[in-house]
């Protein structure tokens, strides 16, 4: 499958992605000689705060640039090529990290089948991703500009309720100690363009059928849509809800 990451746009444009999720690795709480697994490690910068606590971290992305990036940014730590819904990994860890990365995953029950393999019985999940209701001004507005011209706007996210999230989780033998899904507007870089270079970056599928000469005009009327919205006091906003879970697998099924 071709890599739809350009990591040193991702690096240059987006790093509010890793900069607003320090709270997660709070959360995550890592102690000196745990093994953690950091799962949608991106370019690695969460990665390195993790192991910056004294734990011992693998790195994984299904993105090949990323994995690269991260491999040149941090060549002392380890990182590898896996894929969420199905990896394997060798012994087992202490916890499992992920930030805004499983919204990718289109099996969530699959990754969190993947997460249980991986941990120790015991062992926790901290993570975040894109809640019910995320970005759902811009996905609004990119659907009622393709639409209409004909093409089929659709995206490849998942983005769950506390209560669809939770329900599988136990369904897969965890204990859920903490969901929260909360609003987290994040100001993109770019006074004037910073809409545009989200859409760009990360909206890929929403275009698949529009052709490249068409793509311009469209995304102007998508912007004009958003901005009475989301363009405040200079800058555009990414309308983020994000899920925080925070959950530990079953030593013992049913017990405790
Ligand atoms: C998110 O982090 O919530 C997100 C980022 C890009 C596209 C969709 C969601």
């Amino acid at each position: 499958m071709a890599d739809k990451w350009d990591s040193s746009l991702y690096e240059d444009r987006h790093s509010f992605v890793w900069k607003a999720a320090a709270g997660l690795v709070d959360l995550l709480d890592p102690k000196p000689g745990e093994r953690i697994l950091d799962l949608g490690c991106g370019t690695g910068q969460l990665t390195a705060q993790i192991a910056e606590r004294g734990a011992e971290v693998l790195g994984i992305d299904s993105s090949v640039s990323m994995v690269a990036q991260a491999r040149q940014n941090y060549p002392k730590m380890k990182f590898a090529l896996a894929d969420a819904r199905n990896f394997e990994v060798q012994g087992h860890f202490d916890a499992v990290f992920s930030n805004a990365a499983l919204h990718w995953v289109l099996e969530p029950e699959a990754a969190i089948r993947s997460m249980s393999r991986a941990l120790r019985p015991g062992g926790r999940l901290a993570l975040e991703f894109g809640g019910l209701g995320n970005i759902s001004r811009i996905m609004a507005a990119i659907e009622s500009v393709l639409r209409p011209a004909g093409y089929k706007a659709q995206h490849t996210w998942y983005f769950p309720s506390i209560g669809e999230y939770g329900a599988l989780l136990e369904r897969n033998g965890f204990r859920v100690l903490l969901g929260h899904n909360f609003p987290r507007w994040s100001k993109l870089e770019h006074p004037e363009r910073g809409m545009r270079e989200w859409i760009e970056m990360f909206c890929g599928a929403y275009f698949e059928d529009v052709p490249k000469g068409a793509q311009a005009t469209l995304l102007t009327e998508i912007e004009e849509r958003l901005r009475p919205e989301l363009h405040l006091d200079g800058f555009w906003h990414a309308d983020y809800r994000r899920l925080r879970v925070h959950a530990e697998k079953e030593s013992c099924q049913g017990l405790g």
